[in-house]
């Protein structure tokens, strides 16, 4: 079956969608992005994520008659078409096509796309958790926007595999701000869970919201506040949340094992509710991932 992609309000075979060479989000990475997880055929968090792309919109001053409820109708229609059942939704806006100089064209047609994706969960690194390696941040100062502009944590992403790591996690002025995919987490020998607080350091993760809110319902101590490389190698159990990952338990930072390098107590109920919340037909995602501990 053909995958379909949208493409300035038309609907076209995936390998049919083309851009323009002049199109200012391949020039100059002119463009903001939302990225939407789709498990067991729910679209999570749907109303957040568009949200967020408004916002990133605004932030960088693209002029764009935001509909949320067209993006709605398109990410229904495109998930039902190309059957995603684990997966997600990417969208992308650029500030359009025009000659190429640096500040805005007078006049511009944004281009939008929005394609989807199939996702093969990987069971393992649930059951057993991820490495990660720490280096310097080196990014701009405006994290808070979901632009295109990735080149730093392209970089920091493959500098995590090319050590056998799953995530680098990113270090401005001593604290760690967040991974290079992922939001941050650890949870202190007092239960304590902290994150970096959502300022212009970080990407102010949709799956971090959820997670805090789910947390907060269920009387967790959480704080977000910054941390330290030392407090998180001493820290009891560490985590990271994205749209594609969900909750991911951390494992070994640099070279120290947290939680005795296996997931941790607390970690594996914060995965069972947000499973929970992700799937609300019981538990189907635990299912599908066979950790039996998940439905405990
Ligand atoms: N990344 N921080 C960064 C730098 C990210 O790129 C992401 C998501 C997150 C988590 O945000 P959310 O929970 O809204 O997915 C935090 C997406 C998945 C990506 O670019 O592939």
């Amino acid at each position: 079956m053909n995958n379909i992609t949208y493409i300035n309000n038309k609907f076209v075979k995936h390998s049919n969608a083309k851009i323009s060479v002049e199109d200012r989000g391949f020039l100059f990475a002119d463009s903001i992005y939302e990225l939407i997880g789709v498990f067991n055929k729910e679209i999570i968090d749907t109303d957040q994520h568009l949200n967020r792309l408004d916002l990133s919109l605004k932030k960088v001053k693209i002029k764009y008659r935001f509909n949320k409820e067209k993006f709605k109708k398109i990410i229904t229609k495109l998930i039902k078409l190309n059957n995603i059942f684990n997966g997600y939704i990417y969208i992308q806006i650029t500030r359009g096509v025009a000659e190429r100089k640096h500040e805005f064209p007078k006049k511009y047609k944004p281009t939008t796309i929005i394609f989807t994706k199939h996702l093969n969960i990987d069971k393992k690194i649930y059951e057993k958790g991820v490495k990660i390696i720490t280096i310097p941040d080196l990014r701009w100062l405006r994290r808070d926007i979901k632009t295109t502009s990735l080149l730093p944590n392209v970089l920091s992403k493959q500098l995590a595999i090319e050590k056998n790591a799953f995530e680098s996690w990113l270090i401005d002025n001593g604290n760690i701000t967040e991974g290079s995919v992922s939001n941050a987490w650890i949870i202190k020998s007092s239960n304590t869970i902290i994150t970096h607080p959502a300022n212009n350091k970080i990407l102010k993760g949709v799956t971090r919201d959820t997670v805090i809110k789910i947390l907060k319902k269920n009387n967790f101590n959480i704080k977000e506040r910054s941390f330290n490389l030392i407090e998180a190698k001493n820290a009891k159990e560490a985590f990271l949340t994205s749209s594609t990952l969900s909750v991911l338990p951390v494992v070994k930072i640099d070279n120290y094992n947290v939680s005795n390098g296996k997931p941790g107590d607390i970690t594996k109920k914060i995965m069972y509710l947000y499973n929970n919340y992700i799937v609300k037909n019981k538990n189907s995602l635990a299912k599908e991932l066979k950790i039996a501990w998940l439905n405990q």
